[in-house]
Order: C-alpha cells, then structure tokens, then sequence
C-alpha cells in the first residue's frame, strides 16, 4: 500500500516507520521538503520525503497529523485527496486543568467536511507516541485497541488492517460521528497519562469478556434504561 504521511513529526515518524517495516511504501511530507527528506533518510526501508504535497499525491492511504489544519489550507490542490483515505490521528489542545468543552463536532468531521470526497477515518490518537515504540512485538501481548470510526467501510477495515499489521487490536467503532467519542477518549487518556502520572505506556482497550451463563446476581433483568 501506498502511504503519504502529512506532518513529519512524533506521530508521522513512528506511524511512517512501523508501516515502512510492513512493507508498504511510505513517503514522509512536510511543510518543509528538508524535513520530509531527513525523516525518510531516519527512517531508512526504502521511504521518501519531500512535500506535503507530494505525500497525498503518492498515497493511497494519508495519516494527517497536522491538529486542526485544513487541507484546503495546508494544499495547494485538496482536491487529490478524492477517494483517498485520510487516518486523523489528532487530539485537541489541551484546555487548562483539562476543563474540555463538550464535543459537539469531532476534528475528524470537520476534516470530513472539508473534503468531503476524501474517505476519513479516526484512529491512533488514543495512544501516546511511546506506545509505538513496542510495535509490533511486544506490544501484540497486550491486546491495545485502536479505536475506528469512518463512514466508508472498506475504508475502516483497511485502516483496521494497518493497526493489526503492527501489533494493535482494532476496534470497530462505527460511523464517523462516532470520532467525538473516540475523541473524548484521547482526552481521557491524556488526563490519565499525564495528570494522574500513570505512566506513557497506559492506554484504553476494549476487554473481551467469557459469557456466564450463571444467574448469580439476578442477571440483567428488564429495563426501561439503555
Ligand atoms: N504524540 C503523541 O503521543 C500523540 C498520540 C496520539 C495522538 N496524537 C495527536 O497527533 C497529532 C500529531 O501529534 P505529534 O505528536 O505528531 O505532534 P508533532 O510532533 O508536533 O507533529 C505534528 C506535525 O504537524 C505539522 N504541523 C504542525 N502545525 C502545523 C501547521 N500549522 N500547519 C501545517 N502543519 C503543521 C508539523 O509537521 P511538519 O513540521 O513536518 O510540517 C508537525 O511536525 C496531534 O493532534 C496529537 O494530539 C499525538
């Protein structure tokens, strides 16, 4: 698979080297084509660098790591972006003492929005950068999601492929709408990792549990509440 990094930074990098390490052929833009170019020459594995530019007309797949730029502001023509699928790995800033407004439209809709042919997914942004640093092995271990919102299906599942090719266990979390959740998500872990000083390596997963048949406390019984 062909992947354009957008923004050749902590998220880029690692996302760009675990998929290079895959196979896939990976090209590291960046607003500063210098930048994208030493990104590649780290990264080594065949990659490229250069241009955002050059990133989403390369790719097949597009990780946008620039928090809240828009591609009709970060590109001088949005429209490659038809068809292609855009993973949104970002978070919002962090508010201080993590006062979050309510969200109400997720940065993933409003890149949706802006290109509206484009194919957007949100996943990766409910993990620190650390985290990757275990992919694939150890990591697999741990059964870490990713959570994946999207509303074009064969979108998501490839996205899901790309988590799971890298040692995460990918999480269907239906339509893109659903991002403000996965959002809130980021927020929360961030608040865990980094004001309750549990450590980078928390995360969220998603446990699945054997069923009981067992009627110990009643089982679930009719209710008028969700
Ligand atoms: N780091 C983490 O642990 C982590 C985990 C989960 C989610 N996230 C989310 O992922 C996103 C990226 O995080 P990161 O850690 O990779 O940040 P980062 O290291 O600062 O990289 C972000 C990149 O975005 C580009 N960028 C920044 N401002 C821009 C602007 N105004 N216009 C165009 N491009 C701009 C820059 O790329 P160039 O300089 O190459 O142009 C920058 O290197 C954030 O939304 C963050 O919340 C981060």
């Amino acid at each position: 698979m062909k992947i354009g990094i957008v923004g050749s930074g902590n998220m880029g990098r690692s996302l760009g080297i675990l998929w290079a390490e895959q196979g896939h052929e990976v090209f590291f833009g960046s607003r500063n084509a210098e930048k994208g170019k030493a990104t590649a020459e780290f990264a080594g594995r065949g990659t490229q660098g250069g241009t955002n530019e050059e990133a989403a007309a390369f790719a097949d797949v597009i990780l946008w790591t620039a928090r809240n730029v828009m591609p009709k502001h970060l590109l001088s023509h949005p429209e490659v972006l038809a068809s292609k699928i855009i993973i949104d790995c970002n978070n919002q800033d962090i508010p201080e003492g993590f006062a979050y407004p309510p969200i109400v439209e997720s940065l993933a809709e409003k890149l949706a929005q802006d290109v509206p042919q484009a194919r957007v997914v949100k996943a990766f942004n409910t993990m620190a950068q650390e985290v990757f640093e275990l992919a694939p092995e150890p990591l697999k271990n741990y059964g870490v999601s990713v959570f994946v919102a999207g509303d074009d299906e064969q979108a998501k599942k490839i996205v899901m492929g790309l988590a799971q090719e890298i040692g995460f266990s990918p999480v269907d979390c239906g339509i893109l709408r659903n991002a403000r959740l996965v959002e809130g998500l980021g927020d929360f872990i961030r608040l865990i990792i980094g004001c309750q000083k549990q450590g980078v390596y928390a995360t969220i997963s998603v446990n699945v549990l054997p069923s009981t048949s067992g009627q110990r406390l009643g089982g679930r019984q009719t209710s008028s509440l969700n």
